[in-house]
Parts: structure tokens; sequence; C-alpha cells
């Protein structure tokens, strides 16, 4: 890898000045190259000639923004092609190509994915995220990707909502202590962080999304979207203190760039929030970095397109992602300088930002990435890391007979449930392309051939329906969530499904002892699978390596993990806040998790 770039801290009382050299190139700089620099389409609506002609600032790869064959070789030579033309532009001002890449650089088949940060948060292991940081940041520059949308700061209240997975944990220092770890991992390893979403997503109740343009189309695609996008009612002392403060500690570590919410607090969308933007992030807390939107996040603020920009740029936004019609934002943004609606100092701010976060990052020179990187995407260091993730982040929730781990005695083993055998499922969403999805995805281990390869002596029998006609000592079930992202995951019953307690049902009876494995991205409803199962292992969405997994099943390690979020007992304890001021208890607590010894 490149050697480790060391960035000055942008934010707060002490960070230096604009660099001279980017006051020198603002004021070459016509108007038409100022709102190029803040304006951000997604990689399949733009011809690279166009990233030269208006001088765009960015290109994204949305979730799915691949090349049409997906290797880390062909990415790499996609993203190229963008920062060329970045280089071609009448100044020569660098592209900074964007991706999701929120655990690892998952659009990309063959890089390694690790667990999704809701499983880092129950490792409780600072010093592992950062290290997780740092190699998503190397295999994302074997790319030419220098700017990470990650970490998720939210600090989800009611895991109804389809992101919950994407927090580390409901515990607001768990999640700033987590995110500032992964935030010095990434920059420190040379790529900007996207701390989001600014601020309050995981505060967003349900049905109070109350979006202008985007109701109709979310009907049309079947999204559900009942508490993503939606409203936090709260007071500002309890803002502040929940959902605000994990940005205060990622600030601290110099985060480069922000994302602005699709949520709104007490009705006022996020995209045109000129308090909580300028005011709170820039004033009062001093970020010197850039603020980019969402998706679409600034159609939300009208019906008309012009007052969408306009309101969004006055608020304090600096790069928007479009992502689609960058022309028309263009000329939107061209008519509001022309006509006063937007200052001239606006604009400049903005401007001098994103320059400034590209200049330290060291985008003006060329040749950052080496092509012998490729290679290192999904290499074997990383791969290990993930594993010591995944068996960190495994909590055991019940353990019962000594199940667990699995003993020496144990001669036959009845594995059953499709997830013991689905890469897909243990990836969960934001995996190869935005929703992930179930089979055989992605190369690495799943449970089911970590298994088989750990424990070559013992015979194991696998049956996704657990359908055995003989007895054994042992059954393993492994359940779960199908993959999911955003909205699409808002759901109102978490239930383990009837099929998932079937399975269940038919090992139990032929088994002594039955060990089940939950695979999701939030706890579930599992009242009915509790007295069927001797021990519950909650695995989340481990991710490629499953061999983590095998290591804490077999006894190599103990089980270490701890709950990130309170595990409920019924569906109407949800919101948390009301379950808490009712008085009702979890079926297990925050921080629950027991441990085992190794053999
Ligand atoms: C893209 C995602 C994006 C989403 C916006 C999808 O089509 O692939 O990257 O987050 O739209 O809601
Ligand atoms: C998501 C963001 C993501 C963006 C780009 C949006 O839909 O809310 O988290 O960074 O798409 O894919």
């Amino acid at each position: 890898m490149s050697e480790v770039r060391k960035f000055r801290n942008v934010n707060g009382a002490n960070a230096e000045k604009t660099p001279q050299s980017v006051e020198m190139l603002l004021a070459q700089m016509t108007l038409a190259e100022k709102i190029g620099q803040m304006t951000q389409p997604e990689k399949n609506s733009v011809p690279p000639e166009d990233v030269a002609q208006y001088a765009l600032g960015s290109v994204l790869s949305g979730g799915g923004g691949n090349p049409s064959l997906n290797n880390p070789q062909n990415w790499s030579e996609m993203t190229q092609a963008f920062i060329d033309a970045g280089h071609e532009s009448r100044l020569g001002i660098p592209v900074i190509y964007g991706a999701d890449c929120v655990h690892g650089h998952n659009n990309v088949y063959g890089a390694t994915v690790f667990p999704h940060n809701i499983g880092l948060g129950a490792t409780r292991d600072a010093d592992l995220v950062e290290r997780i940081g740092a190699a998503t940041a190397r295999e994302m520059i074997a790319t030419n990707v220098f700017w990470n949308f990650s970490p998720c700061l939210a600090v989800p209240q009611d895991y109804r909502w389809g992101r919950t997975f994407e927090g580390f944990g409901g515990d607001t220092a768990l999640v700033s202590e987590l995110g500032a770890a992964y935030v010095r991992g990434l920059q420190g390893a040379g790529v900007a962080a996207c701390i989001k979403h600014y601020v309050g997503d995981g505060g967003a109740e349900w049905d109070t999304h109350r979006s202008v343009s985007w109701a109709t189309f979310w009907e049309d695609n079947g999204g559900a979207w009942k508490i993503d996008h939606g409203d936090v009612n709260v007071d500002e002392p309890t803002f502040r203190a929940v959902h605000l403060a994990p940005y205060l500690a990622a600030l601290a570590e110099g985060a480069l760039t922000v994302m602005a919410s699709f949520s709104s607090w007490r009705g006022l969308k996020m995209h045109g929030h000129r308090y909580l933007l300028t005011d709170v992030l820039k004033n009062e807390l001093g970020f010197g970095g850039f603020i980019v939107t969402d998706w679409m996040g600034i159609n939300q603020l009208s019906p008309d397109w012009y007052t969408c920009v306009v309101q969004s740029i006055n608020a304090g936004v600096d790069m928007v992602m479009v992502p689609f019609d960058y022309k028309s934002f263009i000329a939107a943004v061209t008519e509001a300088v022309t006509r006063g609606d937007i200052r001239m100092s606006r604009i400049d701010d903005a401007v001098r930002r994103i320059l400034t976060v590209k200049q330290m990052l060291g985008l003006f020179e060329t040749d950052l990435g080496t092509p012998e990187m490729v290679s290192s995407v999904g290499g074997a260091d990383h791969r290990s890391l993930a594993r010591e993730a995944v068996r960190k982040s495994a909590v055991l929730l019940k353990n019962e007979l000594a199940t667990l781990p699995i003993t020496a005695e144990t001669e036959t083993i009845l594995l059953a449930g499709a997830a013991a055998d689905d890469m897909g499922m243990q990836c969960g969403g934001w995996t190869l392309n935005w929703q992930g999805e179930k089979g055989a995805t992605v190369p690495g281990t799943t449970l089911r051939m970590a298994l088989t390869a750990r424990l070559a002596d013992k015979m194991i029998l696998y049956d996704a329906t657990g359908t055995f006609s003989v007895q054994a000592r042992l059954g393993i079930v492994v359940v779960g969530e199908q993959p999911y992202a955003e909205g699409c995951g808002d759901v109102d019953d978490l239930t383990l499904s009837a099929a998932d307690l079937e399975v269940i049902q038919r090992v139990r009876a032929q088994c002594d002892k039955l060990a089940l494995i939950i695979y999701s991205g939030r706890p579930l409803i599992i009242n009915d699978a509790l007295p069927l199962c001797d021990a519950i292992v909650a695995a989340w969405l481990p991710g490629s390596e499953g061999a983590g997994l095998a290591d804490v099943l077999s006894g190599d390690h103990p089980f270490t993990g701890k709950l990130p979020h309170d595990w409920i007992a019924s569906m109407d304890q949800l919101p948390q806040a009301a379950r808490k001021d009712a008085g009702l208890v979890p079926l297990f607590p925050y921080g629950h998790g027991l441990t085992t010894g190794a053999l």
C-alpha cells in the first residue's frame, strides 16, 4: 500500500487556514467551473467527457454501480476513466469518486465483506474497528475510490427501521467510540470518511415520512418506507445528547465530509435545515470539510426544483448528489446566482471546502493507487481480519446443558436452515448491489463450509428444511432475515418466520441438544423458539467469513460479543422510549452476552 497519509484536522478551533493553493485555484475558476465542483452525478448517468467539460466535482457509484463484468480490475478502470476526465478539465481539478463501502468495499466482487456495523458494535472493540476502516480503505484505494459514504453514525431507537444494522448500536457512547475509530482507520489510510446521516436518522418515528415528491415514487417501487426518511420529534437537548454527540467524536478525529439525512427534525427536512447544517455543524462545531446531500435528497424539499436547489444550498449543503439530471441542477444553480437567490460567497465557501478536502487527500497528485494493489482486494490478511470480527461479534444469548462449544464426543451434527449455506443471507443488504440478494453471491466461506472444514472428524449432515431420519447428539439451525436495505427493510413485525420455526421444530425432534444461530440486521422476536433451543447465538450479518463463527462454535475461541441493543420480547416493546416509559423489560438487555471457555 502507499504510505500512510496524515491529515491535519480540518475541524474545530485549531483548524488551519485554507491552503494558499486552493485560494489561487478558486481565483481562476469561472462560475460554471465552481458549480461543476458542487455537482455529483451517478456513474451510470454521466459520460466521462461531461466530467471534463463541466468540471464536475465528483462521481459516485450507487449501491450496485458496478462495471458490467464486476471485478477489482474493471472497477479500477471504470473509476480511472472519470479521474482522467477530471485531469483533462480546463484547470485539471481532480474528481473525487465516492461509494458506499459500508462493510468493506462491498460493491466489488472479490472484496472482503466485513460484518455490518451492528455486529462491530457487539465486539466493543475500537481497535478492531479502526483496523477494519484501514483495510477497507486499502481495498478502496486499489480501485481509485478515495471517498467512503461511511460510517453511519445513526443511533437507532426503533429497529423496525431497515437501516438498524448500519448503526453500531443503540447507545450514543458506543456509536461515538466506534464511529471515531472507524474514521481514524479510514482516514489514516488515505480515504475520506463521510459521516452520515446528519443528523437524527436513527430517531425517526414510524409513519412520519411526509416527502413532497417521493411518496409516490416509493409506492410505485413497492417500498415500505415507514421510518426511513421520517421525522424525529424530540426536544433539542435530547436531540443533541442522543443523535448529535457521535458527530462531535468523529469531527474530533478530523472527519472530512458529512452527508445530510433524508429525515427531518420536528417537521423540517435536514436537507434544508440551515440551523443544523450551518449554524450548528459549520459555525458552532467548526466543521471545515464539506457537506454532501443524500441521493435525490433535495428533491424532498418542494415540488418545485428551483426551490429545492436554492433552499438546500442556502441552508449549507456544498455538493449535491443529484444523481441523474446534473444538467438541470447546474442550470438551476446558475440561474439562482444570476438572480441573486444564491450569493457568490456561498458558492465560494462550498467550492473552497471541496477543494480543500481534495487537496488534503492528495488528489491533485496523480498515480495514487498502484496496479499491484488490485490483487490485495479480498486478500488473505483482510479476510483473516474479517474472521476475527465475526468471532468477536457473535453474541451468545443462551447456553444451557453446556450445548456450546461443540464437545469432542459429538459425532454427528444435524445442520439445518437455508441460511447455513447462503452467502447472500450471511452478508445482508449493501452487498454487490443496493438490496443485497440471496445465494452464492460473493466469494468467501459459508457457515456450512466452515464447519465442514473445521470439524472434519465429525459427520455433518445438512438439510435446509431440517428433515433428517437419524437421531443425533447435536442440532444446529441457522435462520434469519432475507437481505434488504433502507426503507425496504422497514417492517412492523420482526417475528421469526413460521417457516424458520418449523425447521427448528423438525430438528428439535431429532437431537438431544439444539443450538440456534440467527442472521439478522436487528433483534428479532424469538419467543416461540426460545424454549425449543438450548443455545442461541445472535450472529448479526457477519459477511463473507463464516469461519469466524466456526471459531466460536468449535471452542477454538471463546464467545465474547455483547448485545449492542436491548433484545425486545414483543413488538409492543417498540419504540424503545415507549417501552422504557412503560417499565417493560426486554428479553435480553443491552450488554448481555454469555462467554464460553476455549476447549
Ligand atoms: C441506488 C442506491 C441508492 C438508492 C437511493 C438506488 O437505486 O442504487 O445507491 O442509495 O437508489 O434510494
Ligand atoms: C443512502 C445513502 C447512500 C446513498 C448513495 C442513499 O439512498 O441513504 O446512505 O450513501 O444513497 O448510495
